[in-house]
């Protein structure tokens, strides 16, 4: 985009939820040159106003960035990331009134699948752009990420229509430092990821163990819950292969924990819904049978309060 005077004053990006996902981002975009506002609460909104968003990591050194931050979109966008938590999405939305959206990409980096229905059922008007990140990234406080991983990767679909929005995003988010990858299949996409932080997700918040511990412990669970989520994810249209998620699962290292577990530990709300039971509800609507997918789910709602 550019000025009257033909200078590029930077694509204009909202970002819902400024923690380890979004906070992370809207630093680098900032610090980059894109024109970045926070969405947050009203105590978060006012910290980052104040103070910007602080960021420490391996990857990208330590530094602060100014940002705008507001309670709600009262102005149009480019792109809207939303980077908040399943169980806080309905009450983060309401910040993001859809006749201010327009026709904005909305760029989800939830984890999960179903969010992207509701997205585009809530925003008619605007271009839902399934997506994943694959980050390690810690909200330490207000406006202070830890960026732990030494990577950043964003998979973005562009569906019709909104390849070349898409395209501006992708180099914006590249010239901030974020290994980037435009594709054309949402369900490869967002199954692809699920295929792994499904089985991940479940067994080590059920266990309270490490992946290496569970995938000596639980192997017979590993092997199944694997091959109903794959069975789930062909029924959907994604390609996904038993052996070769296994052999992931086996190749991560023996200490990787999940988020879902150590949300889980601090007592916060669990992505249960978004991650298990997503996989249950969409194996009953394919006539899939999801045994012990579905045991881990049901333990685990009633271990832990799920929103
Ligand atoms: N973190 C990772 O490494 C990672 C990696 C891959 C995928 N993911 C996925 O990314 C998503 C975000 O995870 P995260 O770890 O970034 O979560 P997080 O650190 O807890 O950040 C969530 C942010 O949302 C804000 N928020 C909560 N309710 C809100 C509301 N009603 N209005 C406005 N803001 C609100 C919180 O604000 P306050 O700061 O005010 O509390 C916080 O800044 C999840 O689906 C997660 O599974 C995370």
């Amino acid at each position: 985009m550019s000025d009257q005077r033909g200078q590029d004053v930077g694509l204009r990006v909202a970002v819902l939820g400024p923690g380890g996902v979004g906070g992370l981002l809207a630093a680098l975009l900032a610090r980059a040159g894109a024109q970045v506002r926070c969405l947050a609460r009203s105590e978060t909104a006012a910290h980052l106003q104040a103070a910007g968003v602080r960021v420490e990591s391996g990857q990208f050194g330590d530094f602060t960035t100014p940002v705008d931050a507001a309670e709600r979109l009262t102005t149009p966008v480019d792109v809207c990331i939303i980077a908040v938590k399943a169980t806080q999405l309905d009450a983060a939305l309401e910040r993001v009134p859809a006749d201010v959206l327009g026709d904005a990409l909305v760029v989800p980096l939830l984890n999960g699948v179903e969010h992207v229905d509701l997205l585009r059922h809530r925003y008619p008007q605007a271009g839902v752009v399934p997506a994943t990140i694959r980050v390690e990234s810690t909200r330490t406080g207000p406006g202070v990420i830890e960026h732990g991983s030494p990577f950043v990767t964003v998979d973005l679909v562009a569906t019709a229509g909104l390849e070349q929005r898409v395209q501006r995003l992708a180099d914006a988010l590249r010239g901030a430092g974020v290994t980037t990858r435009v594709g054309d299949d949402e369900q490869a996409a967002l199954w692809g990821k699920l295929n792994f932080l499904a089985p991940l997700a479940l067994l080590t918040t059920a266990a309270q163990a490490t992946a290496g511990e569970v995938r000596e412990a639980r192997r017979e669970d590993l092997r199944a819950i694997v091959a109903e989520v794959a069975a789930v994810a062909r029924a959907e249209g994604a390609p996904a292969d038993v052996d070769q998620v296994v052999a992931f699962f086996d190749g991560v290292p023996a200490g990787m924990r999940s988020s879902m577990q150590r949300d889980a530990a601090a007592g916060r709300p669990i992505e249960l819904d978004a991650i298990g039971g997503a996989v249950v509800r969409s194996a009953t609507r394919h006539g899939i049978a999801v045994p012990v997918t579905a045991r881990y789910v049901d333990e685990l709602r009633g271990r832990y309060p799920t929103g």
